[in-house]
């Protein structure tokens, strides 16, 4: 029988191209808020994250045997601007959610990311302890302990910033930062906010292996081997692919707090560890290169 996916967030960046992997195995219905998103052979539905009711009626309707929520920006410094909706989104909406999927048998599996931790030192395992060091960290973690503390068939998935090319109704950073290197354009970015980027093609393929396995009620990491800061990834990126590293400028991270013994601000290490998903899921770790191999392909 064909299984029932609901992404919830499906018009964003990582809910399109899961949609477009999804639908290969799976009858896949995709919420939208604000940008209607037609993939063909993927149902769209309009859902408001505000509207509490709504997800009950969607759920309904749908009945899914997995739920995916992947709503919401994950922009750490548009959320500090934007606190009633981050909110909202990433933490009362996915209450409301597994409110509904408590009632049923449906898997629900939850986007998180790497700013649940304070970014003291890096490596973050499953085990360590959350302490937020963002109003964005903060949402995510009510989120994730709504889902934990509601669903009996859950999963928190933390990742790191992922990259890859947007569905062209929204910019994603790796959009933004191949548009302004080809165009000349200077763009500054933190120096000092280390993450361990992974691309969108391995993210989807991890999910896709999840929604499909029967693991239950974990927590997983998931980032590439590759540490390094915004500015240093976008200068390996220009000389990689043949533009000019210098057009990228620096700034301090937002979340770097005090200062290191020779005067600098402190660097902020958001790296996630992903050894227990790389066991679990049998899959290899991303370098890198492997990365820009594949971004190789989509440069213009
Ligand atoms: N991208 C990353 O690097 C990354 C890393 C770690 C975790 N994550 C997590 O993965 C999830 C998706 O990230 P993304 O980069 O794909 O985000 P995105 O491109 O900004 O997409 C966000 C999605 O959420 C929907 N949405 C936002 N506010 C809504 C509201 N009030 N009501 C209904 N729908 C709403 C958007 O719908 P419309 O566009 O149609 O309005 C869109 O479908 C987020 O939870 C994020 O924290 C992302």
């Amino acid at each position: 029988m064909i299984r029932t996916v609901l992404i919830i967030g499906g018009s964003g960046f990582i809910g399109t191209h899961l949609s477009l992997k999804l639908r290969e195995g799976f009858k896949v219905f995709s919420t939208f808020g604000r940008n209607l998103v037609r993939i063909p052979g993927v149902t769209p539905i309009p859902m408001r994250l505000e509207n509490r009711s709504s997800g009950r009626q969607i759920l309904g309707l749908v009945k899914p045997d997995v739920v995916i929520y992947a709503a919401g920006s994950n922009d750490v410094e548009w959320s500090e601007r934007n606190p009633k909706e981050t909110e909202k989104v990433h933490t009362a909406g996915a209450g409301s959610v597994s409110m509904v999927s408590e009632l049923s048998t449906s898997r629900l599996i939850y986007l998180s990311n790497s700013y649940v931790f304070d970014g003291g030192r890096g490596n973050f395992h499953e085990t360590d302890v959350a302490l937020p060091g963002s109003y964005l960290g903060k949402c995510k973690l009510g989120g994730e302990n709504f889902i934990r503390g509601k669903s009996v068939n859950h999963l928190v998935l933390r990742l790191s910033p992922v990259l890859g090319r947007g569905n062209g109704l929204q910019l994603t950073f790796f959009d933004q930062l191949r548009i302004a290197l080809s165009r000349g354009q200077r763009l500054t970015l933190s120096s000092n906010e280390i993450h361990s980027f992974v691309p969108i093609t391995t993210v989807v393929d991890v999910i896709g292996r999840l929604v499909e396995g029967s693991i239950k009620n974990r927590v997983f990491h998931y980032g590439g081997l590759t540490k390094l800061s915004w500015v240093d990834l976008a200068r390996r990126f220009a000389k990689r692919f043949g533009f000019d590293p210098g057009l990228i400028m620096t700034k301090n991270s937002m979340l770097s707090k005090g200062v290191t013994e020779d005067g600098q601000p402190r660097p902020v290490d958001l790296s996630l560890n992903s050894t227990q998903l790389i066991e679990s899921l049998k899959i290899k770790p991303f370098e890198l290169e492997e990365m820009f191999s594949i971004f190789g392909e989509s440069r213009n």
